[in-house]
């Protein structure tokens, strides 16, 4: 697995000193208001169980997952809910916790239905944002982001490449070669 990363983007202990910190502005932001933290399944997953335990205040867990990119390293625009919820979000300060932002259309699309369901807020949590690859017309930012990449596809801590690399232990860049052969 190790030989198909070009570089390491982000080191294990940068990814857990971000993540700490941003758990601490999360439980100063929402100390007293019980957010029911959403974790979009699965490239969030690693992401969201190191934040949730860097945030010392009262919260609730749940899960939803949505269609991702498959082989393809472009979006297409589409969402599809795979798994949804089990709890409801009605009345309920949601943070959504994602893996990365780069279209935009994935959290556009749930934030608009999470505020259909009568949220009281939504927020948005990502591990890394990827700001220069917005699809025209969406608007969107995170409330709270650990790092900005630019225009380069990453894998690894929750982060995949046609389901492979999830589990690499930090953030690094795929050789070309390994998409342009498939
Ligand atoms: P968006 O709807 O285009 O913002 O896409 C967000 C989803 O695309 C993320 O949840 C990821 O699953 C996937 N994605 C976008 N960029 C990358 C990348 O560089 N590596 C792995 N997955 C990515
Ligand atoms: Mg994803």
């Amino acid at each position: 697995m190790e030989k198909d990363i070009a570089k390491v983007l982000l080191s294990e202990e940068q990814i857990q000193n971000r993540v700490r910190e941003m758990g601490a502005q999360i439980a100063r932001d929402y100390e007293g208001k019980n957010p029911a933290m959403v974790c979009i399944l699965k490239g969030a997953v690693m992401f969201y169980t190191d934040l949730l335990r860097a945030i010392p205040i009262k919260l609730t867990m749940d899960f939803m997952a949505v269609s991702s990119y498959g082989k393809h390293t472009k979006s297409s625009g589409e969402v599809e809910i795979r798994k949804d919820l089990s709890t409801s979000i009605e009345n309920r300060h949601v943070i959504i916790v994602e893996d990365i932002i780069d279209s935009g259309f994935t959290l556009t699309y749930l934030t608009r239905m999470l505020a259909a369901r009568g949220a009281s807020s939504i927020a948005i949590a990502t591990l890394l944002d990827k700001p220069s690859r917005r699809a025209p017309g969406i608007t969107l930012k995170s409330d709270y982001y650990g790092f900005e990449v630019g225009n380069e596809f990453v894998v690894g801590y929750g982060l995949d490449y046609a389901e492979t690399y999830r589990n690499l232990p930090y953030i690094g860049v795929l050789k070309p070669e390994i998409y342009e052969n498939n």
